[in-house]
Formats: C-alpha cells, structure tokens, sequence
C-alpha cells in the first residue's frame, strides 16, 4: 500500500511539473515528449535495462525544464540572440537541476537535465565534461534532442528534411555526440524510420 502511495506521489508530481512546462510554452511540451520517445527508442537499440528506460523516458520530459526560468523575450526571439541572452539561455540546464532538487524521487534524471547540452568533446556546458565523464544517459538524450531541434519547426530555424538532419548528426560524431551513440542512432534512423515518424505524427 506505502509502495502504491508512493507512485501515485512519484505520478502527481510528475503530472503538475508538465502543467508548468505546458503553462510557459507549448513548443516545450511537444519537442519534450518527442525527445522523451526518441531517446527511449535508442535506449532499447542499445540494450539497456527496463529502469535506465524509465530514467531516459521522465528525463527527456523535463530535460528543459529548466527554461521556466528564463524570459518569453528570450525563449520566443525570432533573431539572433546577443551573447548575454545566450548566457541567459545557457543558465536552464542548472536552473533545472536547481528545480529537480527540491525533491529525491528525481534524482536520478538531474545527470540528464544538468548534461543535455555537454558537447563529446568537452565543449559543451554547463561543465565542460568530456566523452565518458559525460553521463551515459545525457548522451543519449543530447542526440535525441538535436535531432528534434533539426527535424521540427522552430521560431528561429527552418525544419531540415531527415536527410539533411541525418548527415548533420553524422558529421558531429565524436565532435558534438559520442560516436557509437550516434552509430546506433543512424542504425535506428535507416532500418526503422517508421517508428521515428509515429512519434513525429504523435504530437
Ligand atoms: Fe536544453
């Protein structure tokens, strides 16, 4: 009964954050949950456990949650943005974590929500982490989260046809993504397009 109690809680407050993600900007809700599925689909390609699934599938709902802390002005500009917006901007990953927080039942997707934006090679932020210090799970999420980015319309960016996504997730391999992710990601993209494009109708 405590065990029952406790996932209706773990469920709630799930439900409540994505009322507050929905409540800033729609965009989010649905590039959140197509990310969500994208990353769960490679987790399965890569074998991995019933519970990493899980954490891949919640982390990739709130992996931007963290943009409820930065300004409309900023979220929805049509042009480019100045370097101190783009700082502003870079600030979600650790304003989410800070959310996150707040409560135990999300620990285990804060290396997802903290990460997201880690570049392979160590460019990336909020930590400058390197390949394998980047959390697995993180880099799974940051090529699901591209591929949505290219692959979906955006105020600032035309979409990319699958082809055109698909090269520009290779030619980052091992620069912006983890090589042997990305191989499977391509795998995924040429043998199973079709479930790629259920979740693309889905929301
Ligand atoms: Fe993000």
């Amino acid at each position: 009964m405590e065990k029952l109690n406790k996932d209706n809680a773990y469920l709630e407050s799930i439900e409540t954050l994505l009322y507050a993600v929905e409540a800033k900007d729609s965009y989010t809700r649905g590039h959140s949950d197509r990310v969500s599925e994208y990353s769960v689909l490679i987790g399965k390609y890569l074998s991995l456990s019933e519970e990493e699934l899980n954490i891949l599938r919640i982390g990739g709902i709130f992996h931007d949650i963290g943009k409820i802390g930065i300004s409309d002005q900023i979220l929805k500009k049509k042009g480019k943005l100045t370097d101190e917006e783009y700082l502003e901007i870079k600030n979600h990953p650790n304003i989410g974590k800070n959310i996150l927080s707040n409560s135990t039942i999300f620990k285990d997707i804060i290396p997802i929500v903290l990460h997201h934006h880690e570049r392979f090679d160590g460019t990336g932020y909020p930590s400058n982490l390197k390949g394998e210090e980047i959390p697995y799970l993180a880099r799974i999420t940051s090529i699901a989260d591209s591929f949505d980015a290219m692959t979906s319309n955006r105020p600032y960016r035309t979409v990319l046809s699958l082809e055109q996504a698909r090269s520009e997730i290779e030619k980052n391999s091992g620069t912006q993504f983890d090589p042997k992710i990305v191989k499977v990601f391509l795998e995924v993209l040429d043998y199973h397009y079709d479930e790629i494009q259920e979740i693309q109708k889905k929301y």
